[in-house]
This record gives structure tokens, C-alpha cells and sequence, in this order.
């Protein structure tokens, strides 16, 4: 079953690499509890096989009392029994690697859950103690400091401090049960730096740092609307020199990160990207983009320019566990403000969106850098509605019921048309519903279909292997060159004589001269034109 990839033969395959997202509690069950697992994931290594990717990144995997998905972590060292244990995802590290596949993990340094010790322990110890020192813990404002010591704002809205009954605050950028570690104590920085040799010792290839620009505080404190100098807590000075040190460890087993970085400037957000600091970070301009041939064109101009002058290569996500999925969202009627925001009852046209989706993948996995796909890209999964009743995501409660929250995109996967569950791999309920119409999405049914979104996928995803002109090593002759197009006509060139082309206007337009075409994200026309809403992989 093993592929010979030639992203194999180079230390540098993370450059152009399609890594694949795997949100284990709603990949596969293997235990029939209703949870996905390492045993789900190890049964459906064939289907990540086929589809042809060269890297799994498992959002966390650890001990946690799943607060906000696994992003509240009680231990590092452990797999959540939920899950599985260590010693399954040793097996799982080696069984993918065998298959040509490697391993990203997730690392969340920003905070960790209330129930690791760390923070059970500060709790114990009291005002003042040394143990509160490894995060933020501070008297409040007003008589009887009833106030939150400062004016900030949670990620996932409201104050983000949480007074205790001994009357001390502590600081959680996310939700209450996500207190935030202060790093700039020792002991916070030489934890992680073990807990990353602790995973690549295990065969990890690289990781996934969550939040990676937020970590480091002012101190201080102060109000936010204090407002001068560097902001609080977002992407201050001191980060640089923490990433200095990881990638020297990472350097040591030839490991390599990529950073969830959302910053609008452009020029701070390449800092991470230095040679001795971060190989990747996610760029989110690509994914928050509206379906319009001018704001595409500039934002992919922007993403590699900005790559470039660092020697850093690009990063396109079209989807991720935080964000409305592909088709639901391309599917709706203004693709414009708030584009990837989730929302209660926006209509979408799904067949709109699709077709859409179908020409996205084909622009994203043509783009010089590295591909990211979230799990049911590939088999064209829509945000699913989840009934209020039925929401964990910590995001909706915050928000006072006004956003649905993350769960539309987590929901348990479709495997086999005809089982209980669409295939999940569940003899109960799974921890989310399936909506209705679930077990068309079914991976087995897409499989023997020639037109669905999985045989889009897998054959793309082979094109891109075996075409050495989408190849990224970082030498030059690889980025590409935009061809002269009529508006709302996107059309590029990559080494090897290979053209890319989207028309997003609503007539078919004709294919450059003296092309063949390689591929193409639905029917042409009867005279070989390409129809709106349509892409193409063409030779010339
Ligand atoms: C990141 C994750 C998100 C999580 C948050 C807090 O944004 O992608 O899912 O809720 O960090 O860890």
C-alpha cells in the first residue's frame, strides 16, 4: 500500500507538503462509544493512503476534560483515555511513518486546562505563593476589588478573568477553564521545551503551535485601552526569542513548526518566519477571502510576498475545526464581510457552494507552499446545524447564546452509506448529531464516483505529487506568474509548462491556446470552454 513520495527524498517536505487535519474525537470511532479515537484513525490509515497526503495534524490529542475541544490540556504526557494511550499513539506515529506519512502534533502554550496540576496546585497554595507565580493571578479593581484587574477582552468574549473565593483573579485569554501560563517564568518555558523533546523523541515530525502570538504578556498588565507602546498580549518582542529556542531543539531531530499566527500586518507576521524562528505559519488571508477574482489575486500576491522576503514558503487552508466549512460558506449569497464567521440561519445555496468549493481546492493545491485540508474537505461536508440543546462548543455559552459556536464543522464523519451513523464507527449516539442526509457525504459512496468531491481530491492530490512543476523547494523558478485574463479571471503558471486557471465570471471563457487539460473542477463545456465557477489544471 505504500506510495513512493517524492516529498520522501528531501529534508525539506513540509515545503510543499498536503497535510491533512484530524480532529480525532470526530474522525472515526473505534470502541463504538460515541467519541472518535487513535483505533478509528489507525483502521481509516487506508483512506488518508488513497487520498494521498503526506502528513497528519492531530488537534490535541491529550489528557483533558474537553473544555474547548482539547485545547484545555491537563497533561501533555498522556493521550485522553478517550482517545487511547501513549503507547497506541507511539503505534499510530510509526504506522502512518511506514506509509510514507508523518506526524504533526498539536502544543498549546498559551494556557492550560484548570485541571492540570500546575494550576490545581496554585489554586491549593494561595494568594502570593510561589505556584501562582506560573500564571497571572492579580488583586482586583474597585472597593473590595470587586473588578477584573484590567479592561481586556476574551477571545471568546466577556472579561477574561475569573475571581476565586481566597478573592485573587487569574487571567484566561480563552475560557475560564483555560487559565493562561506567565511566560516569563523559567519553569513555564523549560516545561514546554521537555514536552516537545517528549513528542519528537516519539517520531513527531513537526507541530501545530496554537495561539502561537499571544503567549507573551506586558508584565504589567496594563488596560488595554491605556493604549500606547506594544499591544498587551498580542505578538510582542519577546515571543522571538522562545521560538529561537524551540527551533533549536526541533533542528536537533529535524523537526519542524507551524504557527497559528492571525496578524494583519504583514511585515510582524513574517518576523516568525526568520530562518532561526518558525519553518510555516498558517496564513489566514487565503482562507478569509471572499469568492471575487481581485481579493483572491491580492491576497495570494500578499501571501507570497511576504513569504518571500523571508525565504519562508506559503501555507493555504481553505477550512479548519474553528471556522464554517468550505461549502457553506462559498455557498452564501455576500461572500464578503465576516466570511468565515459562523452564524445562526445565514441561507446558503449548497450547490453554489460546492461547485465553488470544487474550483477553491483546485486554486489552493495549485498555489507554490504547503497545503492544509480539514477532515470532510474532501468529502464536501457542509456546516452542519447543530440543535441548541445538543452545543458543547465553550464559544456559544460565551458568547450568550449569540453564536452557534465551532460544532457545525466538528461533526462525526460519514464513512460507509449504509451503517448506523453514516460509518462513524458508533453503536451509540455520537457525541454530536449527524444531520439529516449525512450518509450521502459517505466516503464509500464517493469512492466509486468519478464525480465526486473525494475523486476531485484524490486525483488533484496525485497530480501534485507526481508534477514536478507544483513542486516548493525554495528555489527559485517556483513561484508562479499570473497570466494576462479578461476580469474575474484568475490564471497562473508554475514551472513545467503547468497553468492553473479559475474563471469566476459568469460565462465560459476559452482555455489558453495550445493547452491540454489536466484536470478540471467540473464538466466543460461542449466546445471545451471553461464554465463560471469552474477551475482548471492545464498544460501548455
Ligand atoms: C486556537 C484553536 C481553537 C481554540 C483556541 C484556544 O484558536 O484553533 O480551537 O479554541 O486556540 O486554545
Amino acid at each position: 500500500m505504500a506510495v513512493n513520495r517524492p516529498s520522501d527524498a528531501t529534508a525539506h517536505w513540509w515545503r510543499d507538503a498536503a497535510i491533512y487535519q484530524i480532529y480525532v474525537r470526530s474522525f472515526a470511532d473505534g470502541d463504538g462509544d460515541g467519541t472518535g479515537d487513535l483505533a478509528g484513525v489507525r483502521s481509516r490509515l487506508p483512506h488518508l493512503v488513497e487520498l494521498g497526503v503526506d502528513a497528519l495534524w492531530f488537534t490535541p490529542w491529550y489528557l483533558s476534560p474537553l473544555a474547548d475541544g482539547g485545547y484545555d490540556v491537563a497533561d501533555y504526557r498522556t493521550i485522553d483515555p478517550a482517545f487511547g494511550t501513549l503507547a497506541e499513539a507511539e503505534k499510530l506515529i510509526a504506522e502512518a511513518r511506514e506509509l510514507g506519512i508523518r506526524t504533526i502534533i498539536d502544543i498549546v502554550p498559551n494556557h492550560v486546562s484548570d485541571q492540570h496540576t500546575w494550576f490545581t496546585e496554585a489554586l491549593a497554595a494561595g494568594p502570593g505563593s510561589p505556584e501562582r507565580e506560573l500564571f497571572h493571578f492579580r488583586s482586583g479593581r474597585g472597593p473590595d476589588g470587586a473588578l477584573p484587574p484590567n479592561d481586556w477582552v476574551s477571545e471568546f468574549g466577556g472579561t477574561p478573568w475569573t475571581r476565586l473565593d481566597d478573592g485573587d483573579w487569574y487571567l484566561h485569554l480563552f475560557a475560564a477553564q483555560q487559565p493562561d501560563l506567565n511566560w516569563a517564568h523559567p519553569a513555564v518555558r523549560q516545561e514546554h521545551e521537555d514536552v516537545l523533546r517528549f513528542w519528537f523523541e516519539r517520531g513527531v515530525a513537526g507541530v501545530r503551535i496554537d495561539s502561537a502570538a499571544l503567549l507573551a504578556k506586558d508584565p504589567a498588565l496594563p488596560d488595554f485601552t491605556a493604549g500606547h507602546g506594544p499591544h498587551p498580549y498580542v505578538d510582542r518582542d519577546e515571543l522571538h526569542d522562545i521560538y529561537r529556542s524551540w527551533r533549536a531543539i526541533a533542528d536537533e531531530y529535524g523537526a519542524v513548526f507551524v504557527g497559528e499566527v492571525w496578524l494583519p500586518d504583514a511585515e510582524r507576521f513574517a518576523r516568525y518566519l526568520r530562518p532561526d524562528e518558525l519553518h510555516t505559519a498558517f496564513n489566514f488571508n487565503f482562507l478569509a477571502c471572499p469568492w471575487d477574482a481581485g481579493l483572491l489575486r491580492s491576497a495570494i500576491d500578499g501571501t507570497l510576498a511576504e513569504h518571500a522576503a523571508v525565504g519562508a514558503p506559503a501555507t493555504w487552508v481553505l477550512c479548519n475545526h474553528d471556522v464554517t466549512r468550505t461549502v457553506t460558506r462559498y455557498g452564501r449569497e455576500d461572500t464578503g464581510f465576516d466570511f468565515a464567521a459562523k452564524t445562526f440561519g445565514t441561507p446558503t445555496d449548497l450547490r453554489l457552494g460546492t461547485r465553488r468549493a470544487r474550483a477553491a481546492a483546485l486554486l489552493s493545491l495549485a498555489l507554490p507552499g504547503a497545503a492544509y485540508l480539514y477532515q470532510g474537505e474532501e468529502l464536501g461536508l457542509p456546516e452542519a446545524d447543530i440543535p441548541r440543546d445538543r452545543i458543547q462548543d465553550p464559544m456559544h455559552f460565551r458568547s450568550g447564546g449569540t453564536d452557534p459556536g465551532r460544532d457545525g464543522c466538528r461533526v462525526p464523519l460519514p464513512w460507509s452509506a449504509g451503517a448506523p451513523y453514516a460509518g462513524f464507527g458508533s453503536t451509540v449516539e455520537p457525541w454530536l448529531p449527524q444531520p439529516a442526509g449525512w450518509a450521502s457525504y459517505a466516503a464509500d459512496l464517493q469512492r466509486t464516483d468519478p464525480d465526486s468531491m473525494l475523486s476531485l481530491y484524490r486525483e488533484a492530490l496525485r497530480l501534485r505529487r507526481t508534477e514536478p512543476g507544483f513542486r516548493d523547494t525554495g528555489t527559485a523558478g517556483e513561484r508562479l506568474e499570473w497570466l494576462p485574463t479578461p476580469p474575474g479571471v484568475l490564471a497562473f503558471t508554475r514551472a513545467d509548462r503547468l497553468i492553473c486557471l479559475v474563471n469566476l465570471t459568469e460565462e465560459p471563457v476559452e482555455p489558453p491556446a495550445h493547452t491540454e487539460v489536466l484536470l478540471s473542477s467540473g464538466p466543460l463545456t461542449d466546445g471545451g470552454r471553461i464554465p463560471n465557477d469552474t477551475a482548471a489544471w492545464l498544460r501548455g
